[in-house]
């Protein structure tokens, strides 16, 4: 404990002292949530934490989640220095749908409009018309059907069936997903259900589409998070990863959560519905990057360019 309140107070004043930021995602440790709490910083979904970067007049922004996170947030602010506990933490997405395939996926369809997921790499994103998150993606791709596009959409294929579902639009999906919500059990979930009748069904879309069919609420982790603040339920069943519990019972503290199943006989298992890259943002290397600059992203000025342009039509969207 000691030890740890060192390593906290010394990350506090190395952040003050490199005149920089805190953003970290919902799904981190929650020391790193409240850290970046403490400090001024903010805690948020995909989307919020591109915004936040953004705004924020810090001239280092640190970034505790995943990769594409934090190229989103050099793209955006080419002139801040963004740094992140360890580069290494990727996205089975992005692993998933590398550059070079996807501009042939995307010469040969040449008559549709690309709509890539923020889970990307910016070279993806440089080829692409639209950048979405789950947050936004349903309304964009809405936006875009009603003008009579039709769209490409990657990486991941259970998103896409959702908001292709619930939009109606025509929509050409490519073959990726998420490792950690691909594991959520529709079985187990109904044996869940089962035993907590008035329990609601919180999932991420990222889920297979029989899990994402037996929800109340769909949505990114910040809907999932409102949701627990406002439905009248007591109890919750949550599909996506448990790092967001931190934050669901910080601002719920009466409501009891309950992990989704991640394996077909109901049983749960702590591990399993937590992210390994977002698992890799600890306080040491957080401290480490502050105190040595090492782990900068740096993103390619050409690329830069042009991923900036669909990125920066999704946060005009959403303003
Ligand atoms: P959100 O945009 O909902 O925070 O999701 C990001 C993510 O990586 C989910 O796995
Ligand atoms: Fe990527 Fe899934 Fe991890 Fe989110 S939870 S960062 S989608 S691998």
């Amino acid at each position: 404990e000691d030890e740890k309140s060192e390593l906290e107070a010394r990350i506090k004043s190395a952040l003050q002292d490199q005149d920089a930021v805190l953003v970290a995602h919902y799904y981190t440790d929650p020391d790193i949530q409240r850290l970046a709490e403490e400090t001024g910083g903010c805690v948020a979904d995909s989307l919020e934490m591109a915004r936040f970067g953004n705004q924020h007049p810090a001239s280092t922004v640190v970034v505790a989640g995943v990769r594409f996170m934090g190229e989103t947030a050099k793209i955006l602010n080419p002139e801040k220095r963004v740094l992140m506990p360890t580069l290494e933490a990727t996205c089975s997405l992005d692993v998933g749908c590398p550059a070079d395939e996807f501009a042939e996926f995307c010469d040969q369809h040449p008559d549709r409009t690309v709509v890539v997921y923020a889970n990307t790499s910016a070279a993806v994103k440089a080829r692409a018309d639209w950048v979405v998150t789950s947050s936004c993606a349903q309304a964009i791709v809405e936006d875009l059907d009603a003008r009579g596009e039709k769209i490409l959409w990657a990486p991941d294929k259970h998103l896409g069936h959702y908001v292709q579902k619930t939009t109606g639009a025509d929509m050409l999906l490519w073959d990726g997903s998420c490792i950690v919500h691909e594991e959520f059990k529709y079985r187990g979930l109904e044996d869940l259900k089962a035993l907590y009748p008035d329990a609601a069904v919180l999932v991420h879309p990222e889920s297979p589409d029989a899990v994402v069919e037996m929800a109340d609420v769909v949505g990114s982790t910040s809907q999932l998070i409102h949701a627990v603040q406002t439905l009248p339920n007591e109890k919750f069943i949550v599909a996506t990863d448990n790092g967001i519990f931190y934050k669901m019972q910080q601002l719920a503290p009466n409501k009891t959560l309950i992990e989704a199943p991640t394996a077909g006989n109901g049983a749960t298992c702590r591990s399993c519905a937590h992210c390994p890259w977002m698992a890799m943002n600890g306080l040491q290397n957080l401290l480490q990057v502050l105190e040595q600059g090492d782990q900068e992203v740096l993103v390619d000025p050409e690329l830069r360019e042009k991923a900036l342009q669909p990125l920066q039509r999704m946060l005009d969207f959403t303003a």
